[in-house]
């Protein structure tokens, strides 16, 4: 069973065709890198697979569940870090882990919110307003926010968008370390964040998927010098 499959997903708003027939297949604990430039379609593709807005056509299984059918059973087992780091800025950070916890009543409330403290090294900022924290500590904050209800899907658009080099690497840490525990999907600008932490990448252009291989693989299937080349490649059809 794939964590994720879609068959023939196509988002339209009013003229515009944002995704264009997405056959997608993503495995359970896989790390799915999802690659496009600006307006290809990724954003759209995640909001679909996680629930926040309805596909114009096609299907989303998740889990084997269909998306249409049991869509309160599988936003159960998935959690967004969306584009835009959604933290409450006038919380601290503490109270952030507070609030995500009493919006998905947790049970374990104290020892999730530990766990995640532990996980994510937040001690040092615990008390701190989320607002007055670096970009790189919202952002994982952000992460460890999606995770308090044990996802086993996450979606992480644009993760490290706007981090200095330090904090991006950091960040890099706290994803590789959900690594083969869950099911990870992750869309960046950034070519070798998609190339160091992905298992495989998908490589998206004007709503449509061109092509879904692993980082190496593309290289050696364009001929590429390096995987930057290799996404230009894919994603302008060798039109450049
Ligand atoms: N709510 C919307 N209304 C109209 N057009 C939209 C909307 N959301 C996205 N689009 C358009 O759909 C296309 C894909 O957008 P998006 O999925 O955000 O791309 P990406 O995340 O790859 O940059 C773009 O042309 C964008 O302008
Ligand atoms: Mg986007």
């Amino acid at each position: 069973m794939y964590s994720i499959e879609t068959k023939n997903l196509v988002k339209k708003f009013k003229d515009k065709i944002a995704v264009n027939g997405v056959d997608l297949m993503i495995n359970k604990g896989e790390l799915f890198a999802l690659l496009g430039t600006n307006g290809a379609g990724k954003t759209t593709t995640i909001k679909m697979l996680s629930g926040l807005i309805l596909p114009t056509d096609g299907e989303i299984i998740i889990e084997g569940m269909d998306m249409k059918k049991d869509t309160l059973k599988i936003k159960e087992i998935l959690n967004v870090s969306p584009q835009e780091t959604a933290v409450a800025p006038n919380l601290t950070v503490k109270e952030n882990l507070e609030f995500m916890a009493g919006v998905y009543q947790i049970e374990n409330k104290e020892t999730k919110i530990n766990e995640l403290i532990k996980q994510f090294r937040l001690n040092e900022v615990l008390d701190k307003k989320a607002k007055t924290l670096s970009g790189g500590w919202q952002r994982k904050l952000s992460i460890a926010l999606s995770l308090i209800n044990d996802p086993h899907i996450l979606f992480l658009d644009e993760p490290t968008l706007g981090l200095d080099v330090i904090a991006r690497k950091e960040l890099w840490k706290v994803i590789e370390g959900l690594k083969g525990k869950i099911t990870v999907i992750l869309t960046t600008h950034y070519m070798e964040e998609a190339e160091s932490l992905s298992d495989r990448v998908g490589i998206m252009s004007d709503g449509k998927l061109i092509d879904v291989d692993t980082a190496e693989n593309f290289i050696k299937k364009t001929g590429a010098k390096n995987f930057e080349d290799a996404f230009v490649a894919v994603a302008t059809g060798g039109e450049l």
